[in-house]
């Protein structure tokens, strides 16, 4: 299998193997020259618009960067020294890029990828993933990262069950109670997910999964409702500190809201109970180091007075951690960037801030936005534009960043500045 995805010779591939533990053991925070013999590659699997803020971070710290997606144009395309468009769910086509390329690293954005390929690759010395291939294919489903945190670490998480067929889901969702929610087991943004207030209810809960799933649309977790407080990411770092080990980092909690399952604003500090603050740590402690690595995770927590539940969690950044480009001294993407290269971290605070998001509005090949020096003219507001070549209406285009001396003012700013920005499209 190896040989026919990688036709080298073997002794290029020991050289690999070679150089793989090499770093594995200790990462070198040794950077080269980009586009020489020296450069220290780094390839993006995923480059939306949190993928070009990584992108962004690497290419200040000198690293050359590729850029794959779905489709062209995407945003990380755009600011990558070269950028490439394949189907990342397709393990062939990965290792054959990979190849190509012989990245120093690879860095997964998205959930829908090879990850069984990479693991492959990983194994055999060849690729070093970030955090680890492990990782990555444990958090691209549902099922995988649920098992691990409530069976294997004893976390505490909502009751649930899996299913695979509609009738399998009636016993299921019987079993958990009303209300519950199903979502599909591989899907992001609350795609495919519903929220169930009877039996009655099961059948649309189905038919929502099946058409809103990817890749493998025959699976669906129902999860009991948690009737939380609010609910948190908890940014957390795994970087190398002066001592040479590994050093886990926690950001202050960001407070966020969805609906229907895709986030619209966040906020950053999340005031919380000690107690509960204490469990989020513990609780993204224990699910970031079984995932190992390093880097940056978004650990998903709702909370409940002093009761905390862990949800998800992603090995990568988080979009509710967008907000940290206005709050930290350093982003939740220069984080990752520098964590991943074995460069020390900062996990301070520089401002209580709040983002909100800009959405499409419009299902249209490409939009132009007005009211930005608008949105602006707001104390203490910026803005990111992704650049995403088409427009649907709720598409996540771009986002207001607000910095103020209290949480509920930036809030406010941020979500002001948001309405300003109007997406046209050319008629
Ligand atoms: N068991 C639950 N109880 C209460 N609310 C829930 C539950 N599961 C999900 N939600 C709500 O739906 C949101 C999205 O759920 P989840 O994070 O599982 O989906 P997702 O599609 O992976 O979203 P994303 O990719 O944006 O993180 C949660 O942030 C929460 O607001
Ligand atoms: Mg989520």
């Amino acid at each position: 299998m190896l040989i026919q995805v990688f036709p080298n010779t073997i002794r290029t591939l020991l050289a690999f193997t070679e150089f793989a533990v090499m770093i594995k053991s200790k990462p070198s925070p040794r950077i080269g020259t980009p586009l020489s013999s020296t450069a220290t590659k780094v390839m993006l699997l995923g480059s939306g618009e949190l993928g070009k803020e990584v992108i962004i971070s690497l290419q200040r710290l000198g690293v050359e960067v590729i850029a794959v997606d779905r489709y062209a144009n995407a945003p990380g395309h755009q600011v990558a020294h070269r950028a490439y468009v394949i189907d990342m769910t397709d393990g062939v086509a990965l290792a054959e890029l990979i190849n190509q390329e012989k990245p120093d690293l690879i860095v997964p954005e998205i959930e829908a990828i090879a990850t069984t390929a990479l693991m492959e690759m990983e194994n055999a010395g060849i690729v070093r993933v970030i955090p680890t291939a492990r990782a990555a294919w444990l958090t691209m489903d549902r099922e995988g990262i649920r098992r691990l945190a409530a069976e294997e670490l004893g976390v505490a998480t909502s009751p649930y069950r899996f299913a695979d067929s509609l009738k399998e889901l009636k016993a299921g969702a019987a079993e958990i109670g009303f209300p519950c929610v199903v979502k599909p087991v591989m899907s992001s943004s609350g795609k495919g997910q519903s929220k169930l207030s009877s039996i009655a209810d099961v059948e649309s809960a189905w038919d929502c999964a099946a058409s809103g799933g990817r890749v493998d649309a025959g699976r669906v977790i129902v999860e009991g409702f948690i009737d939380f407080d609010y609910e948190i990411t908890l940014l957390t770092v795994r970087a190398i500190g002066a001592d040479g080990e590994v050093h886990t980092h926690f950001c202050e909690p960001i407070g966020h809201v969805q609906v229907n399952g895709d986030y619209v604003e966040s906020w950053q500090p999340q005031v919380m109970h000690p107690e509960a603050l204490q469990k989020a740590h513990d609780i993204a402690k224990k699910v970031t180091d079984n995932l190992g690595g390093l880097g940056l995770f978004g650990v998903e927590l709702f909370v409940k007075h002093d009761m905390v539940w862990f949800s998800e969690v992603s090995p990568r950044p988080h979009d509710t951690g967008m907000v940290t480009m206005a709050s930290q001294e350093q982003s939740e993407f220069e984080l990752h960037a520098k964590a991943i290269l074995g460069l020390p971290v900062n996990v301070a605070m520089k401002t209580p801030a709040a983002s909100a998001v800009i959405y499409g509005q419009h299902d249209a090949k490409v939009v132009a936005f007005e009211g930005v020096a608008e949105a602006l003219h707001i104390p203490g507001t910026d803005i990111r534009l992704f650049g995403k070549p088409e427009s649907f209406a709720r598409r996540r285009m771009g986002v207001a960043l607000a910095g103020a001396a209290d949480v509920e003012t930036a809030r406010k700013n941020a979500k002001t500045a948001a309405a300003k920005i109007k997406p046209v499209a050319p008629s």
